[in-house]
């Protein structure tokens, strides 16, 4: 039921603290002070390698993924969608934990991948949403999102909570190969247990949205930009902005600017920046300011000190909570469904059936 929002897209944006309240207490222990509960058994000794396939937004779950598990267990990672990896015929072998990502747990391509990796992967492993699912049943450990049923084709709290679930097993994972130790551990799930609150102030922003899109709604092209685990985000903004507004967007990793695509920036190209006060911000601001230097209106995506640093000269600025940077692409979620979707709202399109598209792909 969509109760008093319009679109159930809308209601599944906001129902994300409460899905990810429930989702973190099947990860952690009662205690709350280690990851637990469906990773907790989870074996990794022999493991040398994590193979992240899926598509679309769970693909773009996998990217930022990537990110935590290189940084957080110093494990080697690959990432594919899988209409790719299936053809490609990849050697595999025993060393690869195979994980494949779907909220329907239909989706014929990751399925077909998931086929491939069987025999030859030491260990294949689910994380869906739908539990009793092709996905699911054909995997030998599951690891269920727990997001609800989502019925927008926009995936918006399936994405959050697959990332929840991916950064818990990839906190779990650091544990086991020796490369996190118990403080960061600690400190790491406290970060998660405030993702509730954190996401509710994200989501709060809703209203100075609602009047940004007034302006994007006219836009032909729009610009996402990241860096690190933000840049898998600006292609996550894209692809949710033009899947249900059909305006086309793009998300590039802010460092590739200059090799192609400022050629694009003028004042009609509204340019999303999203910029939490990580390692990174710097040389993403200073990214942002060629943008602007040639014209490019921006919408900065920061926390209040970031707003204070680098606000003069973009055109607005969403302000952020403040976090941990290394939760920032699960809150930072919030603004980009937002975006996508109010600009949707001012078109007047089909916000939870979009043309063209099915809320699982299960033919190739
Ligand atoms: O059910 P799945 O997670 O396997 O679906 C994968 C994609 O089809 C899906 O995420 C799609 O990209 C969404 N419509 C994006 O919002």
């Amino acid at each position: 039921e969509k109760g008093e929002h319009r679109h159930f897209m809308a209601k599944e944006i906001h129902d994300q603290p409460e899905v990810l309240t429930y989702a973190l207490q099947s990860y952690t222990t009662p205690e709350r002070d280690r990851i637990g509960g469906f990773v907790e058994e989870l074996d990794f000794e022999g493991v040398n390698r994590i193979i992240l396939v899926a598509c679309g937004t769970a693909f773009y779950a996998c990217h930022v993924a990537r990110y935590w598990f290189e940084q957080m267990a110093r494990i080697p990672v690959e990432i594919d969608v899988a209409s790719e990896f299936r053809y490609r015929e990849p050697p595999i072998d025993g060393g690869d934990m195979a994980i494949f990502v779907s909220q329907s747990g239909e989706t014929a391509d990751t399925f077909a991948a998931l086929e491939y990796c069987k025999g030859r992967a030491g260990k294949i492993v689910a994380v869906v949403n739908a539990t009793e699912s092709s996905i699911a049943r054909a995997s030998d450990v599951v690891l269920p999102i727990r997001a609800g049923v989502e019925i927008g084709v926009a995936s918006t709290k399936a994405f959050t909570c697959q990332l929840m679930v991916l950064l818990a097993l990839a906190i779990r994972a650091g544990r086991a190969r020796g490369a996190l130790m118990p403080e960061r551990e600690a400190r790491l799930v406290s970060a998660l247990f405030e993702l509730p609150r954190l996401m509710a102030e994200a989501i709060a922003t809703e209203d100075q949205i609602a009047e940004t899109a007034k302006w994007l709604a006219n836009a032909r092209d729009i610009l996402f930009l990241g860096r690190g685990l933000m840049y898998p985000l600006a292609l996550e903004g894209a692809l949710k902005l033009k899947e249900i507004s059909y305006i086309h967007a793009e998300g590039y990793a802010s460092g590739e600017l200059k090799h192609g695509p400022i050629a694009l920036i003028d004042e009609t190209v509204p340019v999303i920046v999203f910029a939490p006060r990580d390692a990174l911000f710097e040389k993403l601001v200073s990214n942002m300011q060629e943008v602007m230097a040639r014209g490019g209106r921006v919408l900065l995506v920061t926390d209040a000190e970031g707003a204070i640093i680098a606000q003069e000269g973009t055109a607005e600025v969403l302000v952020m909570p403040t976090l941990d940077p290394v939760i920032a692409p699960i809150v930072y979620a919030a603004p980009a469904q937002l975006i996508a979707y109010h600009t949707a709202v001012m078109k007047g399109t089909d916000v939870d059936q979009p043309r063209n598209l099915a809320k699982s792909v299960t033919v190739e």
